[in-house]
């Protein structure tokens, strides 16, 4: 969502309609006994007695999202009763609050709304509160996660739950009741700004992490918004909101099943669509996603709501109807509504406001319009704001919900357990906690390198590298930043090669960098993020000269890429004496980061996404369809020759490191890779367990991930090469061995056929298990009869 474009929009706001009715206390009285407030009444019988009350004025008001900043000022906090009554007069359905004001600002705006609804309208409904969260609650002082791209590195279900425990508490705590999170995109293009805010290119991965997002959420009451729906995240050139090309098949083997995983198995209760057109149709109006998929075939009950601005783009950007000088705001409507999209969210020109003259004039079905309200409902009955429509603590209690010591703990675990060890070159790390460290670089000190969707001015708040290194180091630690991280200027590197050659070791913070959700959208320099892509994945201006300079000193040089994406700079992997990637930091960055490099914490972070020699090597999926990534490298020798190769010419189609890869200060062996059972009907709804034992065969107590991959050996259509299908991470103890069980549903084996059937096909299955999706170390063949 482009918060400024939403506020900015949202302002200038003209309410040309007046409520259709004014609160008569004695209908609202008599509404008490209706069998929608009786909340031990089934919930459908409360959507059918509430829509039956409705007029088409109420209805229509259901499918708009509204705006805070219509009725509080959020500048000086100034209320404004009319400004609130005048939205909710055509936009009662949920409101956006996500702005950089004071956390109580927020609390007391929301409730004021809530409950001029719940008393002063005619029916009493309740409205959605939303704000962002994918890497925490955006609001000043509440607890900042590490980027998606980097928790899902983390291989670890179970501290996501917790950290979107944590989201929803602290939101709630501010009667914040729905949050637009998470994503269920995958990292398919990396080009594209947005890759951070992803779990990384594998679709079974990111089902796992978005699953646990939504379960962690919602049992907190609060309402997820998984986005954004579908196929959004591959845009031809890299480009935000651009085109994706792809068919059915191609959507349904890779881009729906992250979805499905998170809206229907985990429940979630609210859907994104997405700005893009996939072959030709934009999202936002796809009936085929958004009707026959996602509510006739899974089944969903819930809502879907526009992405900011993405209706007006029907007519603007896709040219499908008239934009200028006057949005064609029916034509907007009925390409949008009947497709299944039941909420236009702000940030643009407020198409839906149309319905009830479509309703009136016969264009709209009334049956359309009740089917989306009755999806609004049923979300708001279920997650029971309808009793408690406020949740929010007395200001004075905040502190007990609100950026906890609990939840600053989880936010440098879970920061920890993403760090991925690239390389370790004579066993550089850890370091001595008594060595003197030269910390260079301008991701080491200054701001936080947080990724996109902070709050405004977050970068000044949490643990730098520097700082962490501090905090940990018993030895001398020095510092230089080298450069700018936005200039060609070397002028600081004499600096940076006198402290790294007075010290033992150099540890040097390099990468891409993003804004706060208010900078991004002014203007300022970025590499990554929303809206800001890039046609090279290489280190920008000075930052990989200075590497260089710091290696060329001679001191044993860990680099540590602090990034939102992928790096291509192969040559700091063979040249620095280890190379560490911590993907956009938590506020806990730099202790999280520290707890690595001197070793109080093992590295067991595995890469959610694999990284390329070069960009010219894209797309680098692991998961390619079979036939693809035929082998005749080239190359260019150390001597300066080049030897030709045809794919490619002068490099490799292969990654510098693959999805799944990560080192660890030990060592770990597999053996005995068994199945539970040898054979099985391809009609079974029986589990098969993968087992395997695994060994730490080194000196230090490791967390390993331990990774089953599936290979469709022979298929009636082209397949994935291989696929993730299940995970397990693992303390094991140093000299100990443990026994991993990974249990794959026989129905999980299937393939999209010919005829668009899912089917799970006789024939060989091998199960791979190992310790990335390249470095397998035992196989076990499943027969499919
Ligand atoms: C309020 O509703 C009741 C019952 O429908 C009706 O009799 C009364 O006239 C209404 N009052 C006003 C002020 O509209
Ligand atoms: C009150 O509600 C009942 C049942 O819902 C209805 O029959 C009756 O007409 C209502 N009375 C008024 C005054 O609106
Ligand atoms: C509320 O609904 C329950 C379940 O349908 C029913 O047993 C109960 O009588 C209802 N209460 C009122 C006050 O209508
Ligand atoms: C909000 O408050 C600021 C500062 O008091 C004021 O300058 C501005 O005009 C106000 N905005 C509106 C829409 O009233
Ligand atoms: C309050 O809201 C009303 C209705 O939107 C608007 O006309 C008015 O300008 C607002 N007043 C202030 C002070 O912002
Ligand atoms: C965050 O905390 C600081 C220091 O206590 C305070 O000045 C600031 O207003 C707080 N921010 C929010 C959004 O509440
Ligand atoms: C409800 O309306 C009354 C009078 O119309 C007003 O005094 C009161 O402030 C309103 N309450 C809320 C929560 O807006
Ligand atoms: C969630 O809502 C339920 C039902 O209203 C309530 O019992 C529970 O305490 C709430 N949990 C939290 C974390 O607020
Ligand atoms: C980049 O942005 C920073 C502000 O964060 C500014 O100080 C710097 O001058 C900018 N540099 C360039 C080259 O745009
Ligand atoms: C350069 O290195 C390559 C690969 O090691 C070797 O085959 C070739 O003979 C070398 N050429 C020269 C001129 O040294
Ligand atoms: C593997 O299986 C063999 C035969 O059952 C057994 O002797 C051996 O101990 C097993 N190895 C591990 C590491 O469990
Ligand atoms: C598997 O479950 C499906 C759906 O419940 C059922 O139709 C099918 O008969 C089951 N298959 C077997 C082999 O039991």
């Amino acid at each position: 969502m482009k918060t400024l474009v939403v506020a900015v929009l949202v302002t200038g706001l003209v309410h040309a309609t007046s409520p259709s009715r004014t609160f008569n206390g004695s209908i609202q009285t008599n509404a008490s006994y209706a069998v929608y407030k009786n909340s031990s009444a089934p919930i459908e019988s409360r959507v059918t007695d509430l829509l039956s009350r409705m007029t088409l004025q109420e209805k229509a008001a259901q499918l708009l999202q509204g705006d805070f900043g219509n009725w509080i000022n959020t500048t000086d906090n100034a209320f404004n009763y009319s400004g609130l009554v005048s939205n909710m007069a055509t936009k009662a359905s949920q409101f956006y609050v996500g702005y950089p004001i004071p956390q109580q600002w927020v609390a007391e705006g929301a409730k004021r709304a809530q409950d001029y609804l719940m008393r002063n309208t005619t029916l009493g409904i309740p409205a959605f509160v939303q704000s962002e969260s994918i890497h925490g609650f955006l609001i000043g002082n509440a607890t900042i996660f590490n980027s998606p791209i980097g928790y899902a590195c983390s291989f670890n279900p179970d501290l996501v739950e917790k950290m979107a425990g944590v989201i929803a508490r602290e939101a709630l705590s501010l009667g914040v009741n729905q949050l637009f999170a998470p994503l269920a995109d995958l990292a398919r293009e990396l080009r594209y700004g947005r890759v951070e805010e992803t779990f990384g290119e594998d679709p079974y991965l990111t089902g796992e992490m978005a699953y646990s997002y939504v379960k962690g959420l919602q049992a907190g009451n609060v309402s997820a918004m998984v986005k954004h729906f579908v196929g959004f995240s591959a845009p031809e050139q890299g480009l935000n909101t651009g085109p994706v090309h792809g068919g059915e098949r191609e959507l349904r083997t890779t881009w729906l099943p992250p979805f499905k995983r998170a809206i229907i198995d985990a429940g979630a209760l609210s859907v994104m669509s997405a700005y893009h057109s996939y072959d030709g149709i934009p999202a936002v109006a796809d009936h085929h996603t958004l009707t026959e998929i996602l509510r006739e075939e899974w089944g969903y009950k819930y809502f879907v709501v526009s992405d900011a601005g993405g209706t007006d783009r029907l007519c603007d950007s896709f040219k499908m109807c008239q934009g200028k000088p006057n949005i064609d705001s029916e034509a907007v409507t009925m390409y949008a509504l009947p497709a299944g999209n039941d909420v236009e969210m702000g940030g643009g020109s407020f198409n839906f406001r149309t319905v009830p003259q479509l309703v009136t004039s016969g264009k709209l079905g009334i049956k359309i319009v009740d089917e989306a309200v009755s999806r609004v409902l049923r979300a708001k009955f279920t997650l029971g704001i309808f009793e408690q429509s406020y949740l929010g603590v007395a200001a004075s209690d905040v502190p007990k919900y609100m950026h906890t010591p609990e939840a600053i703990e989880l936010a440098r675990q879970l920061d920890a357990e993403s760090i991925v060890l690239l390389e370790n070159h004579n066993k550089v790390l850890p370091l001595q906690k008594s060595a003197n460290v030269a910390v260079i670089g301008p991701m080491a000190d200054g701001f936080m390198n947080y990724g996109d969707y902070v709050v405004y001015k977050s970068q000044y708040r949490g643990v730098t590298p520097l700082a962490g290194i501090k905090n940990a180091s018993t030895g001398r630690v020095t510092y230089a930043k080298g450069c700018e991280r936005w200039s060609n200027d070397q002028s600081g590197f004499a600096e940076a090669i006198t402290i790294a050659k007075a010290a033992d070791v150099a540890v040097v913070v390099i990468g891409t960098w993003s804004r706060d959700q208010q900078e991004l959208w002014e203007g300022f320099n970025a590499t990554t993020g929303e809206h800001v892509d890039v046609s090279s994945l290489n280190l920008i201006g000075a930052m990989g000269p200075l590497v260089k300079a710091i290696i060329d000193t001679g001191k044993p040089t860990v680099v540590v890429f602090s990034s939102g994406k992928p790096i291509t700079e192969p040559w700091i992997s063979e040249k620095a004496s280890g190379l560490v990637q911590q993907f956009y930091p938590s506020e806990e960055g730099g202790n999280a980061l520290a707890d690595v490099l001197f070793g109080n914490v093992n590295p067991s972070g595995k890469l959610s996404v694999s990284f390329p020699w070069d960009v010219g090597t894209l797309p680098i999926f692991y998961d390619y369809l079979n036939s693809g990534r035929t082998i005749d490298a080239g190359d260019t020798n150390a001597n300066g020759t080049i030897k030709f190769g045809h794919q490619y010419v002068t490099g490799t189609p292969q990654p510098l490191y693959e999805f799944g890869h990560g080192k660890s200060y030990t060592t770990f062996k597999y053996s005995n890779v068994t199945l539970s059972t040898q054979s099985v009907s391809r009609t079974s709804n029986d589990t098969i367990t993968a087992s395997v034992s695994v060994t730490n065969s080194g000196s230090v107590d490791g967390q390993e991930v331990v990774q089953l991959y599936v290979q469709d050996v022979i298929s009636s259509v082209v397949v994935p090469n291989q696929s993730l299908k299940g995970f397990e991470k693992t303390m094991i103890r140093a000299g100990e061995t443990a026994k991993v069980n990974i249990a794959v549903k026989v129905q999980d084996l299937g393939l999209w056929d010919r005829r668009m059937k899912y089917v799970v096909e006789a024939g060989a299955f091998v199960f791979k298990i190992g310790s990335s999706s390249k470095d397998i170390r035992g196989t076990a063949t499943l027969l499919v009869q």
